[in-house]
């Protein structure tokens, strides 16, 4: 048994972002979780997309995701600082093109949707896309540049970030949280596989398996699991295929292809709702290197190195849960689905600000988990 300020549970880049920066004020912290940095944190590939990713209804989320791409700069520079250790920013910008007519229609109205939301983008011919690409197909249409849509590599600032969390002071549980426990009509902390922790907040931001804690309070968590399944290959000679991201549309299919500094390319994603399933599958594999290679065709000369699936965890409406829940002494971050890297370093100031304040930022309002109860249940003071 030990008592702590506050319990992080889960500790993927949203855990351990929270974990650090509460540390850092000062408070004890514990993270806990069996397999740290090994979810959907681990399998990304630490796109930092707000404005190519932009979706039609999720206008809430994407000026939240615009506020923390324009955050990661400084995000990561506190981190290299606190770390010692590199995160692969790269500020490249992101190509968006389209492998045929229909896509080319679909990526124009994209185009407009972005520039009516002011979002930072310009639309590029097909000899453009070339000339910025050259290794692209020729037959690609055109489509959108998105400067602004950088990336970081999603391990290294995993790696970083338990560098950073151990220097500020947290410490760090290998268990499983079964349940959460409740006294005087508060949460208190939590039980683990191996004993229980006492805290005054406990931080639930154990992604897709959050709502499988026990003890949670009404209405239940609305997170779900959302299949992703990812590729890495890399050029034998460290060679680079493309100076910045390229994303696709290729006959109705999405696919991205993420070039790495040494090298490597992360090619995905498949986004399949078939429950807590983390198989790779042949057809997954085919479909993303039968897309990639229509898009770059040089990505079927070089190394498949890893194939892997994880589970993304999916809320109604794409955007996070983060704030107070309906009980004192708990509070979520969870539901970033498609977002986790990119929504880290506002995810971790507006936690701060709970603890801090006893209440998230305005800006953070519209991600408060209440919103999906019928009747506003979040506690106004959750310590
Ligand atoms: N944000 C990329 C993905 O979820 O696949």
């Amino acid at each position: 048994m030990a008592n702590y300020d506050v319990i992080v549970v889960g500790s993927g880049v949203i855990g351990l972002s929270i974990a650090w920066q509460v540390g850092l004020t000062g408070r004890r912290v514990v993270i806990v979780d069996p397999h740290p940095g090994r979810g959907s944190s681990y399998a990304a590939a630490g796109m930092l997309a707000p404005v190519n990713e932009a979706a039609w209804g999720d206008e809430p989320l994407i000026e939240l995701n615009v506020r923390s791409a324009a955050g990661w700069p400084s995000f990561a520079r506190a981190l290299e600082t606190a770390s010692d250790l590199p995160v692969g920013l790269r500020e490249t910008g992101a190509l968006l093109v389209a492998g045929d007519g229909s896509d080319h229609a679909q990526l124009e109205e994209l185009f407009k949707f972005q520039q009516h939301l002011g979002l930072d983008s310009s639309w590029c011919t097909a000899s453009t896309c070339r000339t910025l690409e050259p290794l692209l197909a020729p037959g690609v249409r055109g489509g959108i540049l998105a400067p602004s849509d950088h990336q970081v590599d999603n391990r290294r600032v995993l790696a970083a970030l338990g560098v950073a969390a151990r220097r500020s002071g947290v410490q760090f549980l290998h268990a499983s949280v079964l349940a959460c426990l409740t006294s005087d009509g508060r949460i208190s902390g939590v039980v683990m596989n191996d004993g229980e922790l006492y805290g005054d907040l406990t931080i639930i931001a154990a992604g897709y398996a959050s709502g499988a804690i026990a003890g949670l309070p009404d209405p239940p968590l609305a997170v779900r699991p959302v299949k992703g399944q990812i590729l890495r290959l890399r050029t034998r000679d460290g060679r680079a295929l493309l100076e910045r991201t390229v994303r696709g549309l290729i006959g109705g299919q999405h696919v991205y292809i993420v070039p790495r500094a040494d090298g490597g390319v992360v090619v995905g994603a498949t986004s399949e709702e078939v429950g807590e399933d983390t198989s790779v599958t042949a057809t997954a594999c085919y479909e993303l290197l039968r897309n990639a290679i229509h898009l770059l065709p040089a990505v079927g000369e070089i190394e498949l190195v890893e194939t892997l699936a994880a589970l993304r965890p999916g809320s109604p409406d794409n955007a996070p849960l983060v704030g107070a829940a309906s009980v004192a002494g708990l509070a979520y971050a969870t539901g970033h689905y498609r977002n986790g890297v990119l929504l880290a370093p506002v995810t971790a100031e507006a936690i701060v600000a709970l603890v801090e304040q006893g209440e998230i930022p305005d800006w953070a309002s519209p991600f408060a988990p209440g919103r999906f109860a019928n009747a506003s249940t979040a506690t106004s003071d959750p310590l």
